[in-house]
C-alpha cells in the first residue's frame, strides 16, 4: 500500500495528514503555534515556528502510523494564504510573516488602485487591491522598512516557505499565487505587467505550478530532522481554499463548496478565467489544471457565533462543561424553536470588516431589530441567519457573473455539524446542501493532489471521485421561502444604511 501526506500550514497551527492510497486517513497531528498582534490591524507568525510545527506534526504521524517512510509517495503542501515571507540571498527570514489578516495596507491598496488604475488591475490580474493580498504587503515593507527591503532576495507565501525548508527549492502554486495580485490569473503565470508597475523585481519571486505537479524532493537534512525519506516528491499543491475544495470534490462547475469555518467562503469552480465586474469576487486559479474559480469570502461566519458564546454565553458554557457536552449544543438548543426570520431580528455579521461583498476593513456587526420581546435564543438564531444572509450575497453575485449552473453546495467545517445551522442555510440560499466523508480539510485536497502526482491517479476528479462520498442532504423548505427572502431584501439594504455611521465610528477611534 501506498500513502499520501498532506501538510497544513494553517493560522492556528501546521497539520500534517497521512492518508492511504485509497483515500482512507490513517493518522493525523496538528501542532499549534501564538498569532502576533504587534499593533491594532497588525498580524504576524513566524515561519520559523511554522516549521518547527511542520516537522513536530510530521514526526508525530510518522510515529502514530508506523508506516514505513519509503511507503510514502508524495507530499502535498496547503496553507494559509497571502502572507508575505521575505529571505535574504542566503534564505534566512528577514521578519516576521505579514498574515492574510493584518489590515495594515489601506494606503498601499489605495496607491496601486490609483496607479494600475481600476479597470487595468481587473484586466491584469482579475482582482481588487484587498489589504489582505501579498502585493501592498510588499511596498508596506518598501516604504516602512527600507533596512530590510535593502535585503530582500526572495518572496515566499507561508507554505512555500514550508516547501523551500522541505526541498530547498523555492517554487509556488498558481491557486496560491492568485492571492499575491502579482499573478496575471488568465495565463496562469506571474504577471510582468504588475511586477514593472510595482517595481517589483520578477527575480524573487518563485516559479508557479499547477497543483499536482512536483516542484522539489524531500532534501537529506529535511530526512534526517522530519523521518521522511529522502527524494520523496513534493507537489505544488494549493491555497488552503483551493486545496479544501478538492477534498470536498468541487472541481468542476456546478459544485460549489462552502466551508463555514471562522470565515465563510462560497467556492466555484469555472472552465474558464472569470471576473466580477466590480471585483467583487476574488478571480483565481483552482489547484485543478485548466480550472479556475470564483470566490466570495465572508471574514467572521462561525467567528461570528465563537464571539457570542465567548461574549454573552458563559451560562451555556457552564452547562455544557457540566453535561459533558459542546457549548455550541447548548447554545443552538434555544434557536430551535425561535420562528424563522428571529422575529424580525437581523445581524450583520462585519465583527472583523467584510470582504465580500463589501471589502470593508471599517465595517461592524450590528443587531438590528431588537424589541423586548426578544431572548437569548433569538440572538443566537440571529447570528446563524445573518451569516446565512451574508453568504447569500457570495452566491447572488455568482449568479450575476454568470455562474449560473449551481447543482449543489457541499458543505464543510466545523459550521456544517449543526443540522440547525444546515436547514438555515439551505433555506436562506434555496440550493440544496450536502455533507461529504472528509472532514479532514485542505490537508485532505494537498494529500489528493500529491496523489495525482505520484500517479495514483490521472487527474484529480478521478482522485475525488474515488474518495469523496456525500454524506447528509439538506433540502431547502418551500415554506420558508417567501418570509426569508424579504427578510434577505432587507438585510441588504442595512450596509449602506450603516456606512455613514461606520465611518463615523473609525474617525472618532482615530482621534
Ligand atoms: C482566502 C483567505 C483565507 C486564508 C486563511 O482568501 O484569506 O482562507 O487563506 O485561511
Amino acid at each position: 500500500m501506498a500513502y499520501l501526506l498532506g501538510i497544513d500550514v494553517a493560522t492556528t497551527g501546521t497539520k500534517a495528514l497521512l492518508i492511504d492510497e485509497k483515500g482512507n486517513v490513517v493518522a493525523s497531528a496538528t501542532k499549534e503555534y501564538p498569532l502576533s498582534i504587534p499593533r491594532p490591524l497588525w498580524s504576524e507568525q513566524d515561519p520559523i515556528d511554522w516549521w518547527e510545527g511542520t516537522v513536530a506534526s510530521i514526526r508525530e504521524v510518522l510515529g502514530a502510523s508506523a508506516v514505513d517512510p519509503a511507503a510514502i509517495i508524495g507530499v502535498g503542501l496547503t496553507g494559509q494564504m497571502h502572507g508575505l515571507v521575505l529571505l535574504d540571498r542566503r534564505g534566512q527570514v528577514l521578519r516576521p510573516a505579514i498574515l492574510w489578516n493584518d489590515q495594515r495596507t489601506g494606503s498601499q491598496c489605495e496607491w496601486i488602485t490609483e496607479t494600475v488604475g481600476f479597470e487595468r488591475l481587473l484586466e491584469w490580474t482579475g482582482n481588487l487591491a484587498l489589504p489582505g493580498f501579498t502585493a501592498p504587503k510588499i511596498l508596506w515593507a518598501r516604504e516602512h522598512e527600507p533596512a530590510i527591503y535593502a535585503q530582500v532576495a526572495h518572496i515566499l507565501l507561508p507554505k512555500d516557505y514550508i516547501r523551500y525548508r522541505l526541498s530547498g527549492e523555492l517554487a509556488t502554486d498558481i491557486a496560491g499565487a492568485s492571492g499575491t495580485l502579482l499573478l496575471d490569473v488568465k495565463r496562469r503565470d506571474w504577471s510582468v505587467e504588475m511586477l514593472e508597475a510595482l517595481e517589483i523585481p520578477a527575480h524573487w519571486l518563485p516559479p508557479c505550478h499547477e497543483g499536482p505537479q512536483v516542484t522539489g524532493v524531500v532534501s537529506p537534512a529535511t530526512s534526517e530532522e522530519t523521518g521522511l525519506k529522502v527524494g520523496t516528491p513534493i507537489v505544488g499543491g494549493g491555497g488552503d481554499q483551493a486545496a479544501q475544495a478538492v477534498g470536498v470534490g468541487a472541481v468542476n462547475p456546478g459544485i460549489v463548496a462552502l466551508t463555514l469555518g471562522t470565515s465563510g467562503v462560497v467556492f466555484a469552480p469555472t472552465v474558464e478565467p472569470m471576473v466580477e465586474a466590480k471585483g467583487r469576487l476574488h478571480a483565481f486559479c483552482h489547484a485543478v489544471p485548466d480550472r479556475w474559480h470564483l470566490m466570495g469570502v465572508m471574514l467572521s461566519a462561525g467567528g461570528s457565533l465563537r464571539w457570542f458564546r465567548d461574549a454573552l454565553g458563559k451560562q451555556e458554557i457552564a452547562e455544557a462543561t457540566e453535561k459533558g457536552v459542546d457549548a455550541y449544543e447548548v447554545l443552538l438548543e434555544g434557536a430551535k424553536a425561535v420562528p424563522v426570520g428571529s422575529e424580525g431580528l437581523l445581524f450583520l455579521p462585519y465583527l472583523t470588516g467584510e470582504r465580500t461583498p463589501h471589502a470593508d476593513p471599517l465595517a461592524r456587526g450590528a443587531f438590528v431589530g431588537l424589541t423586548l420581546r426578544h431572548s437569548k435564543a433569538h440572538l443566537v438564531r440571529a447570528v446563524l441567519e445573518g451569516v446565512a444572509y451574508g453568504l447569500r450575497d457570495s452566491l447572488e453575485l455568482l449568479r450575476r457573473t454568470g455562474v449560473s449552473d449551481l447543482e449543489q453546495v457541499r458543505l464543510s467545517g466545523g459550521g456544517a455539524r449543526s443540522p440547525l445551522w444546515r436547514q438555515i442555510l439551505a433555506d436562506i440560499l434555496g440550493i440544496e446542501l450536502v455533507t461529504v466523508n472528509v472532514t479532514e480539510g485542505a490537508a485532505y485536497g494537498a494529500a489528493l493532489l500529491a496523489a495525482v502526482g505520484a500517479g495514483i491517479y490521472t487527474s484529480v476528479e478521478e482522485a475525488c471521485e474515488t474518495t469523496v462520498r456525500i454524506l447528509e442532504q439538506t433540502s431547502p423548505l418551500e415554506e420558508h421561502q417567501p418570509l426569508y427572502n424579504r427578510y434577505y431584501s432587507i438585510y441588504r439594504s442595512l450596509y449602506g444604511a450603516l456606512k455613514p455611521a461606520y465611518d463615523g465610528i473609525a474617525a472618532t477611534l482615530a482621534i
